[in-house]
């Protein structure tokens, strides 16, 4: 049996020359937790080209989202920069990854810590109705270069604010902090920057993050994954799986490329 489905891609938009998202059709069968990753792609010379990408819709959605970067000479995401609604793209069978709520322990509050992509799996997550359960308050950190790099992050949070079912608990629960490095915004600096100076808890009159109280899951490049997990090492976090639950879990941001 095939390792993929074919799925028709419902639309596409373009949200600046480097970022783009689409949707697709969704097998019936595929079940995958909100922060889960799947491998989707293409054929390429007769061959799939399949690369990880995180799962942007809620799992109780009928479609399927995700949310990409585009590389001129990205060996898929050149490609796939080009699909258009009615166009079929491969979306493998098993959703896998760790940013899972199983793998963190009873918090009072959710940090999801995000920069470029990497807001992909929070674009889920902020969607499950659980997370306003279990967490008093949820706070959306994303870093990006320049201000039109936000607009993604921006309407996943009003979506989800405007939601019929939703919408009541998240204007009270989530919180969003967009920040910029490379122009002038509200928000300025590196997300590893603004939570170790505290500023974006100061934001929502927040404290200071603690290991107690707080739960953090992080997605991002290389660098910046390694730059989050020193601030959680120095400040008493303990990275968590699901066989050990613990206060934050990582993932890459896979493509690059
Ligand atoms: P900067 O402009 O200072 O490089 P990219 O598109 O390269 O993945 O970057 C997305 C955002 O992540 C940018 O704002 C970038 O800031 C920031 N960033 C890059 N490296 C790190 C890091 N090590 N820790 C935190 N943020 C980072």
């Amino acid at each position: 049996m095939a390792a993929t489905d074919l799925q028709k891609v419902i639309d596409v938009k373009h949200w600046t020359d480097r970022l783009f998202s689409f949707r697709t059709t969704r097998e019936q069968g595929f079940r995958f937790e909100n922060g889960q990753f799947v491998m989707i792609g293409l054929p390429v010379e007769g061959r799939p080209l399949m690369r990880a990408y995180s799962m942007a819709s809620a799992n109780y959605e009928d479609s399927l989202e995700f949310f990409s970067i585009k590389v001129p000479d990205g060996p898929l995401t050149s490609r796939l920069a080009h699909i258009k609604t009615g166009d079929e793209i491969m979306v493998g069978r098993k959703p896998t990854g760790t940013l899972v709520q199983d793998a963190l322990t009873d918090g009072k509050r959710l940090y999801l810590v995000s920069t470029g992509t990497g807001i992909a799996p929070f674009a889920s997550i902020i969607k499950d109705p659980a997370i306003y359960e279990r967490y008093e308050q949820v706070v959306l950190v994303h870093g990006c270069r320049f201000v039109d790099e936000l607009a993604y992050g921006d309407r996943i949070v009003s979506d989800v604010r405007c939601d019929e079912f939703l919408g009541e608990i998240a204007r009270l629960k989530l919180h969003h902090f967009p920040t910029v490095t490379r122009e002038p915004f509200a928000h300025r600096g590196r997300v590893t920057e603004l939570l170790r100076s505290g500023d974006v808890g100061a934001e929502f009159g927040l404290p200071r993050l603690d290991p107690e109280a707080d739960r953090v899951m992080i997605c991002g490049s290389p660098a910046m994954l390694s730059d989050m997990v020193a601030l959680m090492d120095e400040t008493g976090f303990v990275e968590g799986s699901i066989s050990r639950p613990g206060s934050y879990v990582i993932e890459k941001a896979f493509v690059e490329r």
